[in-house]
């Protein structure tokens, strides 16, 4: 029997999920399919009976449901717990398991970009969201020199770095303050949603006082070269977009489902097709 696995979220119509699970389930000879499901948030409840009793393998779950979820699930593995947010369910045994594995996606994305090993970059995480609290987390557990948040509102910057950094050397920042001090840090981390499709002229910062080798991160992937990104280029900075986080991050689910690793390079292939582009950039 075909196994199913899924999607749920509000809106789910533009998820590329569908197409690299499928394409990775094909490549492995796995008679396996993907299904993405728009659930309302007053669904929720009713959707979650729906999988257990269908017997739906496995899913990812999507905004706005990452963090409801949680009260359905029969157990949390520890960083998920710690973050307060799922992206990724495991149906075994009749009782439905959570993980998140958006930290750790993007840990495997910005690897080969790093010119040294994580615990020696000064880091500035632009952003104070879902993202950004995923990121922080994981990359505070390597204990860089430092690592920096900067946001527009500069509470959630200070909650993240009380709550998420477990001790990890860095501060709360305006973005003003930010862009003044670009010079010190080697990486980069853009996690907003400014300069997202459809609005793609806007940046969150100007990376004017940015130092010449630094790397450039955007977990935005559509568009695939950002603003901000185009402005590292023509700076000569290295750059890193997001579609590497979104295909990570799926790989990870899909090991947790099958045990198997997915062929991430034609993952990233499908995305940067389907988004128009013609080369992969990671
Ligand atoms: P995600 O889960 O994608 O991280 P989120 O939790 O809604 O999304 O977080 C969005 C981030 O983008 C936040 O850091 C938000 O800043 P605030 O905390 O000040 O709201 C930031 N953001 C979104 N639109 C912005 C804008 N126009 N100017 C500055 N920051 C913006």
């Amino acid at each position: 029997m075909k196994h199913l696995y899924g999607l749920i979220g509000n809106p789910v119509s533009h998820s590329m999920s569908p197409d690299i699970h499928n394409s990775a389930f094909q490549d492995l000879n796995l008679n396996y399919y993907y299904q993405a499901f728009h659930v309302e948030n007053s669904d929720l409840a009713d959707a979650i009976k729906g999988i257990k009793s269908l017997g739906i393998k496995g899913f990812n779950v999507t905004v706005p449901h990452k963090v409801s979820i949680m009260e359905y699930l029969d157990d949390v593995d520890e960083s998920a717990k710690q973050l307060g947010a799922v992206n990724t369910v495991l149906h075994e045994n009749g009782k439905l398991i959570g993980y998140n594995t958006d930290g750790n996606g993007f840990l495997q994305s910005i690897k080969p970009s790093l010119s040294k090993p994580l615990e020696k970059n000064s880091i500035l995480v632009i952003g104070a969201g879902g993202a950004a609290r995923a990121i922080y987390y994981t990359l505070s557990k390597f204990a860089p020199e430092k690592i920096d948040i900067c946001n527009r509102t500069l509470e959630k910057a200070v909650y993240l770095i009380e709550h998420f950094g477990a001790g990890q050397r860095g501060e709360a920042l305006t973005i003003q303050e930010a862009e003044s001090n670009l010079s010190e840090y080697d990486v980069i981390i853009q996690t907003t949603t400014i300069g997202m499709h459809p609005d793609t002229a806007e940046k969150p910062i100007s990376l004017k006082m940015a130092k010449d080798n630094s790397l450039v991160c955007d977990i935005i992937y559509n568009p695939l070269k950002t603003a901000l990104l185009k402005e590292a280029e023509a700076k000569g900075l290295q750059t890193l977009n997001g579609v590497g986080m979104l295909v990570e991050q799926a790989a990870l689910s899909f090991h947790i489902w099958t045990g198997m690793k997915p062929n991430t390079e034609k993952m990233a292939e499908i995305i940067v097709g389907k988004l128009g582009g013609e080369h992969v950039n990671r």
